[in-house]
């Protein structure tokens, strides 16, 4: 079937995997990649496929309801998968207003100029899905009943992962209640009531989803993961927030992406799905990890880059433990991780290594030029 998609916020991190993955696996469907092009957003995380005859990128602001009502008009939009937003916990500590602005008058603007375009057509809202990406973090924050871990009462195929453990018996399901702590987690949260109250006001046909961390290559490097891959390389001090005994749940980003892909084309409308892959590790666990397989990766002595580790004033507010139920997305629609974490993590460590320019261009600010460079004469 023809169709035409804006992926918002497609030059980002988890964006750009999901317009890689749609524009190769649907050359049937129109491809457009709408993005601000933020510090965040990064078109040469898109290379390799910005040639592709359905594949298209406009330079738009999610809060521009007008120019969105337009594009959509023009283009004959049916569907919308959001990811656009400001994602970084400690900016929103620092500047909550840009996360209103984006996150939640953002998705309010684009749900506003779909409500008017689709309502204005004969088929009204038949055949349209908005689909709303957000996160675990709305969820608020788990205890940590068991320090040194347990068995999960769960298995996946990629369950067979060495480190597979749990730091509590509570996990985060779809039924619980919001209890956002940051600013990024308050809007996103806001952002998210937003998207059912049009389900549930207007009938428009909607979707959300909430994910736990991700990791993989093209992630900016504020996060943990590529910062420390970088650190590391460069002999530079690793900051760790408070003890490092914080617990997040970690998904390869193309494993998110398969999951979009899922439940964009087969999940129940109106309906939220968690997506997570049981893989839940402690801060200084994971950084220990990550040191030795860049010190083994660049042929030094592993573990030799320990002493880099370097505890740092907590972050305010610091939530204590993600960890994601994604049994109902497994059971219903047949999704599962494909990758054990030693494997993701090996993966996203030589991708960084051997992409060296990446990383340069990007902490340099040069990859901000290159939308000027390769759109002024189209
Ligand atoms: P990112 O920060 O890497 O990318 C965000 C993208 O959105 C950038 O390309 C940026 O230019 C664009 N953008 C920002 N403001 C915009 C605006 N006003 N108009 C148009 N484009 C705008 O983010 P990410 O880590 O790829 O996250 C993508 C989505 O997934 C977010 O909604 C985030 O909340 C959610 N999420 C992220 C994770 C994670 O671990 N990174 C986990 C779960 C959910
Ligand atoms: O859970 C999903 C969320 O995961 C997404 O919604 C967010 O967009 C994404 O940024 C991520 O949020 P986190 O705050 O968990 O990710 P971050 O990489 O910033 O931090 C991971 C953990 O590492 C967290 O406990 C804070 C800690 N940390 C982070 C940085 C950047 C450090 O100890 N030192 C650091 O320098």
């Amino acid at each position: 079937m023809k169709r035409t998609i804006i992926i918002t916020g497609g030059a980002g991190f988890i964006g750009s995997h999901v317009v890689r993955l749609f524009v190769n696996k649907y050359p049937e469907y129109n491809i457009i990649n709408l993005d601000k092009l933020t510090y965040a957003g990064n078109l040469e995380n898109l290379k390799d496929i910005e040639d592709k005859p359905n594949y298209s990128f406009v330079r738009m602001d999610i809060c521009d309801f007008q120019s969105i009502f337009e594009l959509m008009k023009e283009k004959n939009v049916d569907g919308i998968i959001h990811l656009a937003a400001e994602s970084h916990v400690d900016r929103s500590i620092k500047d909550p207003f840009t996360f209103a602005q984006t996150n939640v008058m953002g998705t309010l603007s684009l749900l506003q100029a779909a409500k008017i375009y689709w309502e204005s057509l004969p088929e009204k809202y038949d055949g349209k899905l908005f689909y709303h990406i957000s996160t675990d973090e709305v969820y608020g924050a788990l205890n940590m009943t068991h320090p040194e871990g347990i068995k999960p009462p769960f298995t996946t195929t990629a369950s067979s992962q060495t480190h597979h453990l749990a730091y509590g018996e509570k996990f985060f399901t779809e039924d619980l209640k919001y209890q956002p702590h940051s600013p990024y987690s308050a809007s996103k949260a806001s952002s998210d009531h937003f998207v059912r109250a049009f389900h549930d006001t207007y009938g428009m046909p909607t979707i959300v989803t909430n994910c736990s961390n991700n990791y993989g290559p093209y992630q900016f490097p504020e996060k943990l993961i590529p910062l420390f891959i970088n650190n590391i390389r460069n002999r530079k001090p690793l900051p760790v927030y408070g003890k490092g005994e914080n617990v997040r749940d970690w998904l390869y980003v193309e494993d998110h992406a398969r999951a979009i892909d899922t439940i964009f084309h087969k999940g129940t409308v109106a309906d939220t799905y968690n997506i997570g892959g049981f893989n839940e590790w402690k801060n200084i666990d994971i950084i220990k990890v990550v040191i030795n397989t860049v010190d083994r990766l660049l042929g030094r002595k592993e573990g030799e880059d320990m002493d880099l580790i370097t505890y740092v004033t907590d972050r305010a507010g610091h939530d204590l433990r993600y960890a994601i139920d994604s049994t109902k997305l497994q059971r219903e629609l047949g999704w599962e991780p494909s990758l054990q974490f030693e494997e993701g993590i090996e993966k996203t460590v030589q991708w960084y290594l051997d992409h060296q320019e990446w990383m340069d261009r990007v902490t340099s600010g040069d990859y901000a030029k290159y939308y000027d460079e390769m759109y002024k004469n189209r």
